[in-house]
């Protein structure tokens, strides 16, 4: 079968391609724009006669509907990623996740193809922090950011082209990925290679914020068995029961890197800042049988802290531009 991959390029995306390569024979062609988030470092040591790499724009009609009709599967990873940026630039945001995923859309219908598209638990806006609920497929959209607001809308638009166009697709809402390939502007790549230059991590707001965390090998896992066992149609949650806050999270990063665990400073917090996400992925794992394999979040961590250490040439050229950015946003 011919994948074609939307933003395989990008974390997880790259991550979702090596995962195919590894469990698959599938044939996979990846449509990445190479924005600042994208690195065709990520793919280069494929096999080209496994993995093409077409560099071009999810919103360019006449390209979307070549490579889609040359697929089997068409699994929409690209977006526009970090709530960060969306608050100093929405545009891109609009045109990459509201527009490319229009053109992704339309062309799966026109040639009849599966489709699956990859989204956020960030939809459904924020818990506080003693809430006993979790996210689950049910929960309303309220989404906080220009990020999420955008991927909340393509989400809809994938769901109105299966009721009204029959497109042949799911959905997955999934929470926060760690692991290798991660671009250091993400909290915990950011934190891991601020340790490595010395600088100490900085925190937004109370660092009580609670994130769900799971690696991004269970989700690449997680979205291929909703694409090969899932109900055409439906909206899977995927989650790992990870829920950290980021005190912890960085109190570890901290401890595994030989420093003290309070080595940290809490800084002015980003406006709109979702408090807490946690994920409710029972139908997932009771309808389709997943279950997450790297649930040991600290050796997960470890491994990550690891990867990082070992492959600095991959990270080194975005960082300073990154601490740029944070910089000029006081942060
Ligand atoms: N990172 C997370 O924790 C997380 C959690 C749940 C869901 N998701 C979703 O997973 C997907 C991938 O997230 P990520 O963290 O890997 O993002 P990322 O920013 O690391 O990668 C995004 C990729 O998309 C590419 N891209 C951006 N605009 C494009 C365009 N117009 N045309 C073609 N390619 C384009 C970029 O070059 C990059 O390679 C996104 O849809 C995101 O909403 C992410």
């Amino acid at each position: 079968m011919q994948y074609l991959v939307t933003g395989g390029a990008g974390f997880i995306g790259a991550n979702f391609v090596r995962h195919l390569v590894e469990h698959t024979d599938h044939h996979v062609v990846v449509l990445d724009k190479l924005t600042y988030a994208g690195n065709r470092e990520s793919l280069a040591d494929l096999d080209p006669a496994r993995v093409e790499l077409v560099v071009g724009d999810i919103c360019d009609a006449e390209l979307v509907n070549q490579l889609t009709a040359a697929a089997d599967v068409v699994v929409h990873y690209a977006a526009e990623s970090h709530n960060d940026n969306s608050l100093r630039d929405p545009s891109a945001f609009v045109n990459t996740n509201l527009i490319g995923t229009y053109t992704l859309i339309e062309a799966a219908r026109t040639h009849g193809k599966r489709f699956h598209h990859v989204s956020t638990d960030e939809v459904y806006g924020d818990l506080e922090l003693d809430d006993p609920n979790r996210f689950n497929e049910a929960t309303a959209y309220n989404p906080s950011s220009p990020y999420s607001a955008t991927k909340a809308g393509s989400d809809m638009l994938v769901r109105a082209w299966v009721r009204s166009f029959g497109l042949q697709a799911t959905i997955s809402n999934c929470s926060n990925n760690f692991g290798p390939y991660q671009h250091v502007e993400k909290f915990i790549p950011r934190q891991i290679t601020n340790v490595i230059d010395g600088v100490r991590p900085r925190l937004y707001g109370t660092g009580q914020n609670v994130r769900d965390w799971i690696h991004a090998n269970d989700h690449s896992a997680a979205v291929q068995t909703i694409i090969e066992k899932g109900r055409i149609g439906e909206t899977y949650m995927i989650g790992a029961d990870g829920e950290k806050n980021n005190t912890d999270v960085v109190g570890l990063i901290l401890e595994y890197m030989d420093q003290p665990r309070d080595a940290f400073d809490l800084v002015t917090d980003r406006p709109g800042h979702d408090l807490r996400y946690a994920i409710d992925a029972t139908k997932l794992r009771s309808e389709l049988g997943w279950e997450p394999q790297y649930s040991n979040f600290e050796a997960g961590l470890k491994a990550t802290i690891e990867w990082y250490r070992a492959n600095e040439a991959w990270w080194r050229p975005a960082k300073e531009a990154t601490e740029a950015k944070y910089r000029a946003a006081g942060h």
